[in-house]
């Protein structure tokens, strides 16, 4: 056997070093490693968004009540059939053929302001309940309607909206007390 070289290094045991398997192995475990990063990361930012909205609700604060005999003008202001956002009072005075009344603008559900919508009726923009014209509740969150307020003309022939006192919304002012 002199013509023949023969190898006689040993073959690599099983736990050997094999080039191939440890370089497969690495870049299979760097996947896995930044998969993992990957999904943790993205599940940390999905519940950082999820607890920062949870918090917006919880924390929502409505504007607190102020005084609750509000004026809100003359009764020659209002026009039949229209319907008015008055600020300070938080409220819409609306006349229809039977008077003039006084329409609550903060939703039932958590205090935010309701809009009023091209097609009749009120919207909240805070977490989408809907209100007929009248204030009846017709999607939720919430369930009650808007509440009818008193509205009452004082000694000089202003109108006043009692925020502390609803009323049916039946209810008009008595324009000639
Ligand atoms: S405050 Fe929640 S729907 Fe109006």
């Amino acid at each position: 056997m002199t013509g023949h070289q023969v190898n006689t290094s040993p073959l690599p045991s099983q736990g050997g070093a094999c080039p191939e398997r440890v370089e497969g192995g690495r870049g299979a475990g760097d996947r896995r490693a930044f998969l993992a990063w990957l999904t943790r990361g993205s599940l940390a930012t999905i519940a950082a968004l999820a607890l920062g909205q949870v918090a917006r609700f919880i924390s929502f604060a409505p504007a607190a009540e102020d005084q609750t005999a509000i004026p809100v003008g003359q009764p020659e202001q209002y026009a039949a059939g229209t319907l008015t956002y008055v600020e300070p009072a938080r409220a819409y005075i609306g006349r229809d053929g039977a008077g003039l009344y006084a329409l609550d603008a903060v939703c039932t559900h958590l205090g935010c302001l309701v809009a009023q919508q091209a097609g009749g009726g009120f919207a909240c923009p805070c977490h989408g309940s809907r209100f007929a014209a009248d204030g009846q509740a017709q999607n939720g969150p919430a369930s009650q309607a808007l509440r009818h307020l008193a509205l009452n003309l004082n000694q000089d022939g202003q109108m006043v909206v009692d925020r502390s006192r609803p009323v049916t919304p039946a209810t008009r002012l008595a324009e000639d007390s």
